[in-house]
């Protein structure tokens, strides 16, 4: 079989689970030296035990973060960039649904901490590795939930009438504005940046979220999409000939299509970039 990702490096976060590992696996397949990005030890482990025994592909390697943690994130970046001559593809997965509001470790309501957060500052900190990459990409995993709402910059900590499946929306839209945003500011420089809707998705997704969206989960679950197809975008995206070069747009079912007619506000792709560095502990600039 032939392995058109031999010699690339691919780093993915929330590779334990669902659309992640699927991403995982399909990619070390492909022949990828694949970098799971993962929280939890055993559950990393033994997603990349089972990814090294499917595929026969032994180059896949396991670090620790827990992407609502910015020391985290610096760490993990810091091993990345010191362990691996490249990375080709940053594939932002890891994502969560909560049913009540809870604040980071770094002060941060955590919805917004994991989604967004854990992509933002995670790209920054692998950007200067990605630009001496090139051709590289960045995929972020968004959803269409994002449709229907706008970032409440006057509350992105949800502090007023806090709604656990709003501040989902919401992240989900804060993952496609910066999707523009970065694309915007990485013009010409061989790195693209694409997102994506995965479909609706039988995974370990909603469990802990809020009881209309974990009951929904689980009485559609035989309806939904399986991991496996769900995760076809995000390979298409990180893999594929065919969107070499293609830059700044969302996906569906790896075509193209219009995000919310929200996304397209260029004041608040900005004023999220200028948030997001401002919500970045000062003591790691
Ligand atoms: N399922 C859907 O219908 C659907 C639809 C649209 C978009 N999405 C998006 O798809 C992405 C993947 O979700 P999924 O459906 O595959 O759900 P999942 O099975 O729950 O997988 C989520 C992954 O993210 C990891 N994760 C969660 N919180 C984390 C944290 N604080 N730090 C590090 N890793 C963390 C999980 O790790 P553990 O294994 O340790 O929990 C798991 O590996 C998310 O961004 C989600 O928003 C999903």
């Amino acid at each position: 079989m032939a392995k058109p990702m031999l010699d690339k490096t691919v780093a993915i976060t929330g590779a334990s689970s669902g659309i992640g590992f699927e991403t995982a696996k399909a990619l070390a397949k492909m022949g990828a030296h694949v970098v799971m990005i993962c929280r939890n030890a055993q559950r990393g482990e033994t997603a990349r035990e089972t990814i090294v025994r499917e595929t026969g592909n032994e180059h896949i390697d396991l670090h620790l973060a827990d992407m609502s943690r910015q020391r985290d994130i610096f760490r993990v970046a810091g091993a990345i960039k010191k362990q691996y001559d490249k990375i080709d593809v940053l594939v932002n997965n890891a994502g969560a649904i909560f049913g009540r509001r809870e604040l980071s470790e770094d002060g941060i309501e955590i919805t917004f901490a994991v989604n967004h957060m854990g992509y933002f500052l995670l790209t920054r900190e692998l950007l200067e590795v990605l630009k001496a990459s090139t051709p590289a990409r960045i995929v972020n995993v968004a959803s269409q939930a994002h449709r229907g709402v706008d970032l409440d910059f006057d509350d992105l900590m949800g502090e007023t009438n806090y709604d656990g499946w709003l501040a989902y929306q919401r992240s989900k839209l804060a993952n496609i504005l910066f999707t523009y945003e970065l694309d915007r500011r990485l013009q010409g420089s061989g790195v693209t940046v694409n997102c994506l809707h995965p479909g609706v998705v039988s995974t370990n997704f909603g469990r802990q979220g809020p009881a209309t969206v974990s009951l929904f989960f689980k009485v559609a679950r035989p309806f939904l999409t399986s991991p496996r197809k769900g995760a076809a975008t995000s390979i298409y995206l990180a893999s594929s000939p065919e969107v070499e070069g293609v830059s700044g747009r969302y996906f569906i079912k790896q075509r193209p299509r219009e995000s919310s007619p929200e996304s397209y506000n260029k004041t608040a792709w900005e004023r999220l970039w200028q948030v997001s560095e401002d919500l970045i502990r000062d003591q790691e600039r």
